[in-house]
């Protein structure tokens, strides 16, 4: 049976239509449409243009009509950084930052990722799995219609299969699409530590066991690595890294967040998907990312969260023509925000990022950072019905607003799955 859904009378509707990557200028090319329209049929865009012409088609007049009455219209936010399987908020060390303590700290006593690992391991699958479906909820009802997912708070075996396992049920039980990452190398845990050779060991334990398992079993598109002082070194990354793209698994990295290590050049040299954070990054690393197809993916929530002043150069990295991203990292002791909107007023107001350059960044880059631009990420005919309609009139309002939300309706696959009340 057919499923026809117009959605018409759009004062913008942003299509980003063109092939992906965008570097540059290309950035703030968003492909408008006044007074637009798109029709969804079997969960696929039929025909996107002006409300005039698109609804004359025959399709359009027996299709299901929706009228945004000159609302804008974007794809849905593609969010290509997420920790979404956590047990709990780290509400306690967010005051203990605002009273002085800085996240490393807090980390050498035992606070940070050991703290939410220690969490985790104590909660039972169905904890861990209402907690996410209550974040995939606030998602969508921000706009977001595709989300990658790390695993990275359980650090042994079972905990780690039991997140990568949360990700492949959850993407089946709700609409949301979720993209699986391993990141199994997030910091050494504790029962590691103060061994001697007790980092390498861990690192074995990754590369020789869970990797293989979780490449044979398909738990994971992609592999990461907390690459940073207090986490993993350049050469330990590399060694995690390199055996999980014999299993299959993409590389991505977080790399130069607190200090700068050299993680970005290793992101290039591995031509990995996804470099991520770049707070630190210097002129070599950013002419690497330039010349690379490795996206260069941005989360200013995580240096507003922590009021950390120095936020990634954005403007430069644009400049320079690498690709830009932009993602929430959502996290419980970093950026505890399902808000694409709220990662938007940042990037526009910190990075110096236009709000054109912003959609752009969190739409068609982020999907080309999944490797799914084919699908998703643009409004064009054929690819995947991930709709997103927000209460303005001029997309630069989306950025615009902060701390409100103006998503009003939110559609995956061609199904409502969000509308505000
Ligand atoms: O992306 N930097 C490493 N991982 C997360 C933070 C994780 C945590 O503190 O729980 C991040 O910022
Ligand atoms: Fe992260």
């Amino acid at each position: 049976m057919s499923n026809s859904l117009l959605i018409a009378g759009a004062s913008q509707l942003l299509t980003l239509r063109g092939r992906g990557p965008r570097r540059g200028n290309s950035l703030s090319q968003l492909g408008i449409v006044e007074d637009g329209a798109v029709l969804v049929r079997d969960g696929l865009i039929a025909a996107v243009g002006p409300t005039a012409k698109v609804e004359k088609l025959a399709a359009a007049r027996r299709a299901e009509k929706v009228d945004v009455a000159g609302r804008v219209i974007l794809p849905g936010f593609v969010d290509s950084h997420t920790h979404l399987v956590h047990a709990a908020s780290r509400a306690e060390e967010y005051e203990l930052k605002i009273q002085g303590a800085s996240y490393e700290e807090i980390a050498r006593k035992g606070g940070g990722i050991l703290n939410s690992a220690k969490k985790l391991r104590a909660a039972t699958g169905q904890q861990l799995k209402q907690r996410a479906r209550a974040a995939l909820e606030v998602f969508a009802a921000h706009g977001t219609t595709t989300i990658e997912a790390k695993s990275g708070y359980g650090l042994d075996v079972a905990s780690e299969l039991k997140i990568l396992s949360l990700h492949k049920e959850l993407g089946a039980e709700q609409p949301i699409e979720i993209v699986s990452t391993f990141l199994g190398a997030h910091v050494v845990p504790l029962e590691f530590r103060g061994k001697p050779k007790g980092a390498d060991e861990y690192v074995k334990l990754l590369t020789d066991w869970l990797i293989p398992e979780v490449g044979s079993n398909g738990l994971a598109e992609y592999c990461d690595v907390f690459c940073d002082r207090g986490a993993f070194s350049r050469a330990q990354s590399k060694q995690v890294l390199g055996a999980g793209l014999k299993h299959k698994l993409m590389p991505r990295l977080h790399a130069e967040q607190l200090t700068r290590t050299g993680a970005t050049q290793l992101a290039v040299e591995l031509d990995a998907a996804s470099c991520d954070h770049l707070e630190q990054v210097n002129n070599g690393d950013i002419r690497a990312l330039a010349k690379s197809r490795t996206v260069a993916t941005l989360l200013p929530g995580c240096d507003f969260h922590l009021g950390l002043k120095q936020y990634a150069p954005a403007r430069k990295l644009i400049e320079a023509g690498a690709i830009v991203a932009l993602a929430t990292d959502y996290n419980p002791g970093t950026s505890p925000t399902m808000s694409m909107l709220m990662i938007l007023s940042l990037a526009c107001t910190q990075l110096r990022m236009t709000p054109a350059e912003a959609i752009a960044a969190a739409t068609s880059n982020a999907a080309y950072s999944l490797g799914r631009h084919g699908r998703i990420g643009s409004l064009e005919v054929g690819k995947q019905a991930d709709i997103a309609v927000f209460e303005v009139e001029d997309y630069r309002e989306i950025p615009y607003y902060f701390g409100v939300n103006t998503c009003w309706l939110t559609i995956k696959r061609g199904q409502v799955i969000y509308v505000a009340a």
